[in-house]
Parts: C-alpha cells; structure tokens; sequence
C-alpha cells in the first residue's frame, strides 16, 4: 500500500471485528473468509479481521484470513497486554501484509471506571504494547479509545509516545458516537499542531454512528489532514454502527470538488459486498439507505422521472452502476446450460469453486423450473443462501405443509439433517409457519426465542422468491438467519435453520464444549 500520496486515503474495513461486534451478527468461518475476499477484491487497504485473543474461533478467522489474502493488509485487534499481542501477532503470521492494532482506553471516564487505573500507567501501557507489537511487525497501530472525551493535554502525550515506541498509524476513535464534525475536525487540527512528531504517522478515524454522525465526523477528520479511515460494509457495528464504508467512499468520489481525495476502491463492487454482509448477518439495509438501499437509485414522483428521462443528472448525484447497480436483467431460462449460467456467474463477480457452481446450478434448474422469469437478484439470493450455508451443521432435507381451511391444524412433515444424520418428524401449530418452526424444534431441541420473522419479496410479481429473515435469541445472545425460496415455508424452515446454526457459532464461541443443543 503506497501511502505516499497526501491525498490517498487508506480504507480500513472492520466488518469483520467491529462489525460481527454487533448484537445477532456472528459469522462463521466460511463467512468470514468469503467476506475478507471480496473486501480484497474491492480494493480495500486493511482488513481488519478479528480480534484473536476473544476466542478460538477468532483466532483462525484472522489466521485463515491472513493465508488467504494477497493484497489487503490482515490486522487483528489486541488490548495492550503481552497476550494479546502474541496471540495477535500468531494470527496474522501468514499474511503477506500484517498489522497489530493494539488499543487502550484514554479518556478520564474510561480510565476510571473501565480499566481502573491512573493515567501514568495507562501512558506505560502505551509505550509498552505499541513497542512490544513492533517486534513482531513493522506496521502497527495504537488507537486510544474513547479518544474524542480524552483530555487534549493527555492525548497529545499518549499520541507522541506511541509513535515514539514505533507506532505508524494513530487513530482517535469516536468510541460512543459523541463528537460533532467541527468539534473532530478541530481534535485533529489540536493534534498535527501539538504533537512534534506527528508527520511520522497516518492519523487515522473510527466513527460509530449514535447521533447519525460517523460518515460527515470521518470526512470532516479527512479534510483536517487524517488519512485512514476505519468503517463498516452497510454501516454494519455495535449499537447504531460504524461509519459506513459505502457511503464515506462514494462522498469522496462524488464530491472531488470539494474532497480531492483517492481511495483504492473499486465502487462498482460495493452492491456486491453490501448483499454479501446482509447475507450472511442476517441484517436487511433499510430500503431508503445512503448508496445501497433498495430505494438510493429509485425515482417515483412524477416530477423526479420527468426530469430524469430529460437528463439524469438532475436528480441523481451519481450513477446506479457507479456502485454496481445493474438493471434487472432478465437471465438464463430452465433451457440454459452449465456454461451459460458459468458465465452469468463470473457477471454477478461471484469467483467460487466448481462444486459450488455444480450445487448452485442444480439450484439454478430447480429455480427455473418453478418460476417463468429468473433475474439477476434471484441468482445472487440463490448463490447467496447455498453456497454459503453449504457446510452448516443442520440442514433442511425436505418439507412439506398441509394447511388451508381444509387442514386444520396445519400439519409440517420436516426432514432435517443434522451432523449428518437425517431425522424426521410431524408436527401441527397455529398457522403454517409455527408448524414449521414446531418440527425444527422437535429435531432439535433448544431454548432460543424467536424475535423476529419478516418476509420480503426478492423481486416482483406472484412468483418471486420470498426472501424470509428470522431472528432468534438465547442467554441475551442474538442471531439472524436469511433465506430466499419461491416456496415461502421452504424459505421460512431454512432462515430458521440458518439462525440455529450461527447460534451455534456463538455458542462454540463462548463454551467450547457447548456444542450440542
Ligand atoms: O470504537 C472503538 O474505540 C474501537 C477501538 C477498539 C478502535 O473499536
Ligand atoms: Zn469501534
């Protein structure tokens, strides 16, 4: 990563540690790795890929991660303590490009309250993990967190420090979303004029999104000098989220007038990562979200499309397929062979392995068997749920639903695979849908509650897919499932199961020998 340029940003993505910090969004290994590689492939700098000592899970993502991708830099999180740094640094020992992100909190509440201890220890604390980190690499960064209630006079010895004991980037996260942009842009102004050494460094930002603010703090912080900035696919994060990657990169790219600023992203890939993260965590983007809601690109009022049909640009800013946008395209027919629907694939930018095109397309043959027209959304949706739930300890087998004024109550015939060993049942419940979920419950015992079922049509007309999420919760742990099928139960059964299996996850997480249900 060249950074020699004073207008090139460096984009730091954390949907994979910060991001699968959000309550329901866990990921598997698979997942996560799927995920670092479109990141990669979308140009992003530094993909931070999880925070090693949290659990043995964590540990080989980031150290998978670090095999696998090329042109990123891999970084792992760790507090300022010798174990997480060696943990860290083993994670992300095979990457070609490694960086340690070590972190303390600085502020006098956090200080106080969280680490409990006074403020020259934590200033030791500094010097120590940012000096042990660079034993093992080169490239490491120190954020000071909760850095926007940080006393400046302290923040200003904190950051001169680390960069002393060999820090190279510095960030000053806005840990609870409390800043405003003039108030960070003037944080960091404070920062270049105070710190004698601070031409040695990147300044880095990392905005959570409370007050609505990460993306305007991000680029006000960006226009006081900072070069890095951290964030999220979908703005994805704990509580209301991070700085969305999206939408920081397309601002910069659309306002060059006013932020003469590169990044490395190839923006038309950016609808792709978005489907991808809602995929897998189960978190729909809101339809009126910036740049990848369903409606950013949607012109319904009378007026609007009168002007568009005149010229584009007179309502829109920047381009569908500026950030992947394509058409619904009408695709392949159930007439269509392998190579065709290869083709299709290689389209929607998805790079997967033969068997997973072979399970895909026999996906694909039963799609087009069931529904005249197959769009582009349908492929993605279909791809989306089998290839990524293609290693999941429960499966759906088959189901089959009596319901209707006729069948009362309505009755559920479930075949489930479960570690590999098919079982089966039948079961009854108020509507068809709690039939459904009644069987899954009899295969396979468990506690969670159901928080959330909703369903939304992946394209239009009768015969679209319904794509189903289900959210459940277990010991105030949350999960999310999604699946799309025409059949809606079909699509209900396997967001339910999804769910279970990412509860899974979380429990192997937490309780290594919590594996059964
Ligand atoms: O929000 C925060 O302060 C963080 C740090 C660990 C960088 O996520
Ligand atoms: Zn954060």
């Amino acid at each position: 990563m060249s950074t020699s340029d004073n207008n090139r940003v460096v984009i730091f993505d954390t949907t994979l540690r910060d991001g699968e910090q959000s309550p329901g969004a866990s990921m598997n290994l698979d997942e996560k790795i799927r995920i670092a590689m479109v990141l990669e492939e979308m140009g992003v700098d530094v993909i931070e890929a999880g925070f090693p000592i949290a659990s043995d899970g964590d540990f080989e993502a980031v150290n998978e991660i670090a095999k696998i991708v090329k042109n990123s830099t891999v970084c792992g999180l760790a507090r300022a303590t010798k174990m997480d740094i060696e943990r860290c640094a083993e994670a992300i020992k095979p990457a070609e490009r490694k960086r340690i992100h070590t972190f303390i909190s600085t502020s006098p509440l956090h200080m106080k309250y969280k680490l409990q201890m006074d403020p020259e220890k934590v200033f030791e604390k500094v010097k120590e993990s940012v000096a042990f980190a660079r034993t093992f690499t080169d490239d490491v960064e120190w954020s000071a967190e909760d850095g926007t209630r940080t006393e400046h006079d302290f923040l200003c010895r904190c950051v001169e420090a680390a960069i002393k004991a060999g820090a190279t980037t510095i960030n000053i996260p806005d840990t609870v979303g409390y800043t405003m942009p003039h108030e960070y842009s003037a944080l960091f102004n404070m920062l270049f004029e105070r710190v004698p050494n601070a031409d040695k460094a990147i300044f880095s930002v990392h905005c959570h999104n409370d007050l609505g603010l990460g993306v305007a703090n991000s680029l006000a912080a960006v226009s006081a000098g900072a070069r890095q900035v951290e964030c999220t696919i979908n703005g994805l994060g704990e509580r209301a989220g991070n700085a969305a990657l999206e939408e920081v990169v397309m601002a910069l790219k659309t306002r060059q007038d006013l932020m003469p600023f590169q990044t490395n992203i190839v923006t038309q890939d950016i609808m792709k990562a978005s489907r991808l993260v809602s995929t897998v965590t189960g978190f729909t983007v809101q339809p009126n979200k910036a740049i990848v809601g369903k409606n950013a690109f949607a012109h319904e009022s009378g007026i609007h499309q009168d002007g568009m049909l005149k010229n584009a640009e007179t309502y829109e800013i920047m381009t569908p397929e500026s950030v992947g946008l394509t058409e619904s395209k009408l695709v392949l027919g159930k007439h269509s062979g392998r190579h065709a629907f290869k083709e299709k694939l290689k389209d929607l930018g998805y790079d997967i392995g033969e068997n997973a095109i072979e399970v895909a397309f026999k996906g694909f043959k039963d799609l087009a068997d069931k529904k005249k027209d197959v769009f582009d959304e349908d492929i993605m949706a279909l791809v989306d749920d089998q290839v990524l739930r293609g290693n999941d300890r429960l499966q759906l087998v088959s189901l089959e639903i009596l319901c209707g004024t006729k069948h009362q109550p309505p009755k559920s015939e479930l075949e489930m695979s479960i570690d590999g060993e098919i079982k089966s049942c039948t079961s009854t419940g108020d509507g068809p849908v709690d039939a459904a979920f009644n069987a899954i419950k009899t295969l396979f015992p468990h506690e969670a509650h159901l928080q959330l079922y909703q369903v939304h049509a992946v394209t239009h007309g009768t015969d679209a897919q319904a794509e189903v999420t289900v959210r459940l919760e277990e010991n105030g742990r949350t999960v999310n499932g999604q699946a799309a099928d025409t059949d809606t139960m079909v699509a209900s059964t396997k967001a339910y199961i999804t769910a279970l299996n990412k509860l899974l996850v979380k429990r192997e997480k937490t309780a290594p020998s919590a594996l059964s249900a």
